[in-house]
């Protein structure tokens, strides 16, 4: 049979997020983000800055001083395109003051620049789990509509300042995780709100119609531009074919694609007005909410994809967080953290978001996490990685086959970054590894891993060598 190969229009890259990656948390003017005060988004968070604790976000890997060696090694590899994020305080430290700090927009400039001389496209999110903490603490986060004003602002001056630069963007990471980590995605905590579920649909609708108009921003100020929703859409199945277990799964999926439909359809579905009514939510608009999220939708749907889970009729799916797993699935094999590998799993949600939306998808996060490092000969050997990322490109292969249309693929975290979810460094993704261990000790050397080359030559004979 022919070898199959991604289409040359296909983007290749690699993504990281600014919180993860660039450290420097408290330089060149930049505030504390709510991903500061947290030492991994499962894990407790403080209210302030805690002197003398450490945070992995304080220092990450340090992109922010030794982002020209890390991209010099993207471009080794190919990469056609990268994704980070605009770390909103570096912009605006509070959230809320009149003028953004202008060491901030001149190092997004310095890196977008950087990336340009070596050929990349930036992939831009605006909100990558780092809301300027004082918006947390002083408005109680994004369920208070004040939040919307603040974030156009920053928006509309990331789009005049860097509309030569960057033409694909995304507003918020993971919004659909507004149900599952609250003060990543929207900057609230539930246990502090007398009703958790009236404030997660609250947030929602305040960052649809921020999204919306950022949206809007973005086209009228870069009118070449694309502006995607970004959603976590790792796929569940249901836990036995129970029709129980098969309808309450369709429900979860419900729960996340709902973010989808609001941002791409431009409305409210009908089936989250019976969800609301169960939960007492009553969510506030004002005279034109509607219609400018009717106005805007997005123009593709970016998403994160690592696994699938199995969900158990019983388990409690509004407003919790996590609980979505039901019994380990066994058919499938589970990386050191438990995170099931299912590369048809992708397949599968491609052909779903493409059969629901018909608009391009951009997969702007697939990866595996493991821990690792150099052994006697100072080799990084990671074959686990290797064979995950084959078997998951070709399944998109066989979307593309299937009639999906695809923009790319940015493999999440190609060098090692902080992990969000447990905060460790030790839970590594990267083709180039980071020398730097949970409690911070290390040198922050990179050293490229076995994979770094393998994704090479995957990008240069565009799949052709993908193992059979
Ligand atoms: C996604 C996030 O949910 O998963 C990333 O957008 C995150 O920020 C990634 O790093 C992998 O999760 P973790 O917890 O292994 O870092």
């Amino acid at each position: 049979m022919e070898l199959k190969q991604f289409p040359k229009e296909f983007l290749f890259g690699g993504a990281i997020a600014a919180n993860q990656a660039e450290g420097a948390w408290n330089v060149d003017g930049k505030g504390p983000s709510t991903t500061d005060v947290s030492n991994g988004i499962v894990g407790p968070v403080d209210d302030n800055i805690i002197e003398g604790k450490f945070y992995p976000s304080h220092e990450a890997i340090d992109f922010y001083h030794r982002y020209k060696e890390d991209i010099a090694l993207m471009a080794e590899m190919g990469l056609q395109c990268f994704r980070t994020s605009i770390a909103w305080p570096r912009i605006f430290p509070n959230g809320d003051e009149e003028q953004p700090n202008e060491k901030g927009l001149q190092f997004y400039d310095d890196l977008f620049d950087e990336l340009l001389k070596h050929g990349m496209e930036p992939v831009v999110t605006l909100s990558h789990y780092e809301t300027p903490l004082h918006l947390a603490n002083t408005y109680g986060g994004w369920d208070n509509r004040e939040l919307i004003g603040f974030f156009t602002k920053f928006s509309e001056i990331v789009f005049k300042r860097y509309k030569n630069k960057v033409k694909y963007w995304m507003t918020f990471n993971e919004i659909n995780n507004l149900h599952t980590i609250p003060f990543a995605t929207g900057a609230f905590r539930p246990e502090r709100k007398e009703n958790p579920v009236q404030a997660l649909y609250q947030a929602a609708h305040h960052q649809f119609v921020a999204s919306a108009l950022a949206t809007k921003l973005c086209k009228e100020i870069i009118p070449d531009a694309q502006m995607g929703a970004m959603l976590s859409l790792s796929v569940s199945y249901p836990n036995t074919c129970h029709p129980d277990d098969v309808f309450e799964t369709y429900q979860l999926r419900r729960r996340s694609l709902f973010f989808a439909d609001v941002q791409i359809r431009g409305e409210y579905p009908r089936y989250i007005k019976r969800v609301w009514k169960e939960h007492h939510v009553e969510v506030q608009m004002e005279q034109g909410d509607e219609e400018i999220i009717r106005q805007y939708p997005v123009d593709y749907l970016g998403f994160s994809y690592y696994r699938s889970t199995t969900h158990k009729a019983g388990t409690k799916i509004i407003g919790n967080t996590g609980g979505i797993i039901g019994t380990p699935n066994p058919y499938l094999e589970s990386t050191p953290w438990g995170w099931q590998i299912d590369p048809k799993g992708l397949r599968y949600v491609c052909n779903e978001l493409y059969d629901r939306y018909q608009i391009p998808l951009f997969i702007v996060e697939n990866g595996i996490g493991m821990d690792e490092g150099p052994n006697d000969n100072s080799e990084i050997i990671d074959d686990e990685r290797i064979r995950y990322l084959d078997l998951h490109l070709k399944e998109i292969l066989e979307a593309i086959e299937d009639g999906v249309e695809m923009m790319g693929y940015t493999w999440w975290g190609p060098i090692d970054i902080v992990s969000a979810g447990t905060g460790e460094m030790k839970k590594r993704y990267g083709f180039i590894y980071v020398d730097k261990d949970n409690d911070g000790n290390g040198t922050l050397d990179r050293k490229k891993k076995k994979s770094f080359d393998h994704y090479k030559e995957v990008i240069a004979s565009r799949g052709k060598n993908l193992f059979a």
